[in-house]
């Protein structure tokens, strides 16, 4: 009876110990990510750095290349399936004195992407900053999506980031220290009618990437950057319309490309672009779907590809 009373006056004593450290660890990282935010971080060094981007020779991808090479990294590889843009991206990454090379590489066939991570790891070295940024959008209700467009879209946006850890993680592990980051988008964190294949694969990343940071704490070098951006003026989405698209008006590929090195220079674990981002992701927690709703409507969110969705009708 008695070692009854002492066993539950151990757990007691256990539980409230442990429940307040974990209180104080709570309100510690919340004040020092805050602080953090607020003041700038110094931001780290590449020149030892071995870096990999995906999708590199255009768009974002190749804005990250030409961003980064002002900062005179060791080496910069380009991947992506046509060896032209490649060519342009690694003439230009070169004349800022940064050595550079391409392969031609579909981030979907998982074989060559391991035969080509040996290639890289005999012939340059490790890669120690891997950018996940190479992806496709073709939009589609779900219903109507083809079963190639939804395999394709997860193999490219999602898959192929997974065998891309393989290839280059181990390596980062042995090295003690690297980069890992990943080109997600807004509607990795919310969904648009019409672009389901393009979300479900979006939201893939973010899991897989969050997962992967818990899988590695015991390596405090290695560093984990999950992007998220709203529409870029380029090609990808040049056909969602807005109600009022002055009111966020598309991004830059070449301030997204900035935003996410110095992500990267400055180790933070998730960005959104533009700030405003920041604001509308958590009220789309704390304010019911239905009290959203006329919001989205009223943005156009709602009916955002719909000429889109009308041309392909049409089409079919
Ligand atoms: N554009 C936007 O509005 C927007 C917004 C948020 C997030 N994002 C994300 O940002 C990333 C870059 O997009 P972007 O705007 O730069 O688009 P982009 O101009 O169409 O570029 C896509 C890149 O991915 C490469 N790629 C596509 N499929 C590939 C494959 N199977 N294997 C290897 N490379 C492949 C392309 O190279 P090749 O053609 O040579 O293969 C190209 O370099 C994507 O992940 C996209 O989802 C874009």
């Amino acid at each position: 009876m008695e070692s009854d009373s002492s066993y539950v006056l151990w757990e007691c004593c256990r539980f409230t110990f442990l429940l307040i450290s974990t209180v104080f660890k709570v309100f510690y990282y919340t004040l020092k990510t805050l602080v953090l935010k607020i003041f700038p971080r110094r931001e780290k060094s590449v020149a030892d750095d071995v870096i990999l981007i995906t999708g590199g020779g255009r768009g974002i991808g190749r804005q990250m290349a030409l961003t980064f090479s002002k900062l005179r990294p060791k080496h910069i590889i380009l991947w992506g399936r046509k060896e032209e843009p490649l060519q342009k991206t690694r003439e230009d990454v070169q004349s800022h004195g940064v050595s550079c090379s391409y392969f031609v590489c579909d981030v979907c066939d998982r074989e060559l992407v391991y035969k080509t991570g040996e290639e890289i790891k005999n012939s340059i070295g490790d890669v120690t900053i891997l950018v996940n940024n190479a992806g496709i959008f073709n939009g589609a209700l779900v219903l109507n999506d083809t079963e190639e467009n939804i395999q394709k879209t997860f193999a490219i946006n999602a898959l192929a980031h997974i065998w891309a850890y393989k290839a280059f993680v181990p390596g980062m592990i042995s090295q003690g220290r690297g980069h890992i980051v990943t080109i997600s988008s807004m509607l990795g964190i919310m969904s648009l009618r019409g672009a389901s294949s393009y979300c479900g694969s979006k939201f893939m990343t973010t899991g897989i990437s969050e997962a992967l940071h818990l899988e590695l704490q015991e390596y405090p070098k290695i560093h984990l950057t999950s992007v998220h951006s709203y529409q870029v003026q380029n090609d990808m989405f040049q056909d969602l319309k807005l109600r009022f698209p002055w009111l966020i008006p598309p991004l830059s590929e070449e301030y997204v490309a900035k935003a996410t090195v110095r992500a990267v220079l400055c180790n933070e674990k998730i960005i959104m672009m533009p700030r405003i981002m920041y604001m509308l992701v958590p009220c789309l927690s704390i304010f019911p779907a239905k009290a959203m709703a006329p919001l989205f409507r009223f943005l156009g969110v709602d009916s955002a590809l719909d000429s889109l969705l009308v041309q392909k009708q049409k089409k079919e």
